[in-house]
């Protein structure tokens, strides 16, 4: 009797990544060009990155005018790692336009394109009814992105990212100290808080593309360590 091997081809995807020219996005925009299961990357942003690759697709936008890119907003799956603070946004209607606004246009006119999945970068303490801005803002936007029908939103939501920046950020590089160099600190229950590697974070929101899950997921701090790991 003669057998045949059969050859069964994978499925690639095409992602759209926002936020690619930060800390976590450029993670994420490494780990997806080097990931055979993902056959074109278009990463959308608002000034080229100095980089090709055969995958990558870079398509240059005026954030304030996405409806006008829509045909180009057109994949599987989306991640995004955008976000500002309040110090460079300059006013809380600025941080809002970049964590909120824009975040949640593309995540409509990936979803009326077609797209299945968003994978929304939000923070540890993200809360609607919080009275701190940043952590309303990012509750507000994990609801927004929620309530779109999507068949699977997850949402990742990490304390202190610890990684290299060119820029300067001095709150930030305090956590990021404390994190490493204290990390006694967060034995107990501070363990929950304890800070989280940038590429971690980039690994977890990848492996979430793939993940079997539907509905809205909410990953917290801890739980992304185990999310990076497959
Ligand atoms: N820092 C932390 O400890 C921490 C902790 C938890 C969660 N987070 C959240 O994680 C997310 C990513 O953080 P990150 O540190 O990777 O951010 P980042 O390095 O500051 O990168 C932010 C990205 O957003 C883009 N962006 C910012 N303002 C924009 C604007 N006005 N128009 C268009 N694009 C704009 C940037 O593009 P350009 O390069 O063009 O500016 C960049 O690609 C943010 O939402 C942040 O709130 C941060």
């Amino acid at each position: 009797m003669k057998t045949h091997a059969t050859c069964v081809k994978q499925e690639t995807m095409t992602v759209l990544l926002l936020g690619g020219s930060g800390l976590i996005g450029s993670h994420c925009l490494s780990i997806l060009l080097s990931d055979d299961r993902f056959e074109k990357v278009i990463a959308l942003l608002r000034r080229p990155l100095n980089i090709s690759h055969p995958k990558l697709v870079q398509t240059i936008v005026d954030f304030d005018k996405l409806d006008n890119y829509a045909s180009d907003i057109k994949a599987d799956a989306v991640l995004s790692t955008l976000g500002t603070t309040l110090r460079k946004a300059g006013s809380s209607v600025k941080f809002t336009k970049v964590d909120y606004e824009y975040q949640l246009k593309v995540a409509e006119i990936a979803k009326r394109n077609g797209a299945k999945t968003f994978i929304l970068l939000s923070s540890m303490g993200a809360n609607k009814k919080s009275v701190v801005l940043y952590s309303k803002v990012k509750g507000e936007v994990e609801e927004a992105v929620s309530k779109l029908g999507y068949n699977k939103v997850v949402i990742l939501r990490p304390s202190i990212l610890i990684g290299e920046r060119t820029e300067s950020r001095p709150g930030e590089a305090v956590g990021q100290w404390v994190a490493q160099n204290m990390s006694f600190v967060f034995a107990g229950p501070l363990a929950r808080y304890r800070g989280i590697e940038a590429i971690t974070v980039a690994q977890a929101m990848v492996n979430a593309v793939q993940k079997p899950y539907t509905g809205v997921t909410i990953v917290e701090n801890l739980e992304i360590f185990e999310w990076a790991k497959n």
